[in-house]
């Protein structure tokens, strides 16, 4: 029998993932799951044939530069891969493998949780009934604004834009988009395509935002391009933090210019800008996007995937870089 894989694994990983990981490979996942410090995965990899990382590591290229020769390829649980250097990867000559599909559909439903949720006031009602701070129905108590009918812009329209695209649909909501490439028609199912991104944020009564993160789109949400927005817009965030210029988001939020936002990703999450927690009219979650049971199983599957196409010989499933 030939020896399994050696892999470091940085995290915990589901249960389900973790029986299929012993099984086929030999690793210890992290038990108490606790983030680890470049220090420690370079003493954990050395020996390792293999990392299976999240994207709370990051795998910046000074770490890449200090992996052990005997690392031989790179997964990541996770579609985002903007923690991993990859021009560094590719320099040392290790593939990088990445889990995308299996997200899409619980990335979209929590993007619909987030616009209901800031656009109809879900947090500042629930609380409100936790602290008995509800006093009686009203006409005129804790307004949201209607999101049946409204125009929805996609800041990236990739596999998850387009799953939420298809969801606010059954809101009437009227679909723009700007995105590197036009769709074919087949899948813009009739969105208006702004080759123009500035261009379309006037037509944005709801903004998601679902390009992915990275020097390129670093605080692409800015106090420029929220001014363009028409007053009282609800924007949300499932792709990354580093997107939004938090001041800018913030000052909006305060000013009223935004009625509200839903946020589930943060710049230098878990440390969020402290700001947010104070605002009522912004809804948070704690990047929950594929946080399902199925969800979590599916991304831990296709990252075990792909390390065991590439220890077979075979090419990557899901190869980024
Ligand atoms: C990803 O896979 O990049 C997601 O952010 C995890 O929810």
């Amino acid at each position: 029998m030939t020896a399994k894989p050696k892999l470091l694994v940085t995290r915990r990983l589901p249960p389900a993932v973790t029986d299929r990981l012993m099984k086929e490979f030999d690793a210890v996942p992290n038990a108490d799951d606790r983030i680890l410090s470049p220090d420690e995965i370079i003493a954990g990899a050395q020996g390792k044939d293999a990392l299976l990382v999240t994207p709370a590591d990051k795998v910046n290229a000074a770490l890449i530069e200090r992996l052990p020769a005997s690392i031989k390829m790179i997964a990541t649980f996770s579609v985002g891969h903007e923690h991993i250097d990859l021009a560094a990867a590719k320099q040392r000559g290790l593939p990088v493998s990445n889990t995308p599909d299996v997200l899409t559909d619980a990335t979209a439903d929590i993007a619909l949780l987030l616009m209901l949720g800031a656009a109809r006031r879900a947090y500042e009602g629930e609380r409100a009934v936790r602290d008995a701070t509800w006093k009686s129905w009203s006409t005129t108590y804790m307004l949201g604004v209607h999101m049946t009918g409204k125009r929805l812009g996609f800041f990236g329209m990739g596999r998850i834009g387009q799953a939420v695209a298809r969801r606010a649909r059954a809101f009437s909501m009227t679909i723009h988009y700007s995105n590197r490439k036009r769709l074919p028609a087949d899948l813009e199912q009739g969105a208006t395509f702004h080759a123009d991104t500035e261009a379309m944020l006037p037509h944005c009564d709801f903004l998601s935002i679902n390009a992915p993160g990275g020097a390129d789109t670093y605080h692409w949400f800015n106090a420029e391009r929220i001014a363009m927005l028409p007053d009282g817009a609800v924007v949300v965030n499932t792709s990354r933090g580093g997107l939004v210029d938090d001041t800018a988001l913030i000052a909006a939020l305060k000013s009223g210019k935004l009625f509200a936002a839903g946020l589930d990703v943060f710049e230098n999450e878990p440390n969020l800008n402290p700001a947010y927690r104070e605002l009522p009219n912004v809804f948070l979650l704690p990047h929950l996007g594929s946080a399902t049971i199925e969800t979590r199983n599916a991304m831990g599957f296709k990252a075990l995937d792909n390390l065991a196409a590439f220890f077979a010989g075979k090419p990557l499933l899901d190869p980024v870089g």
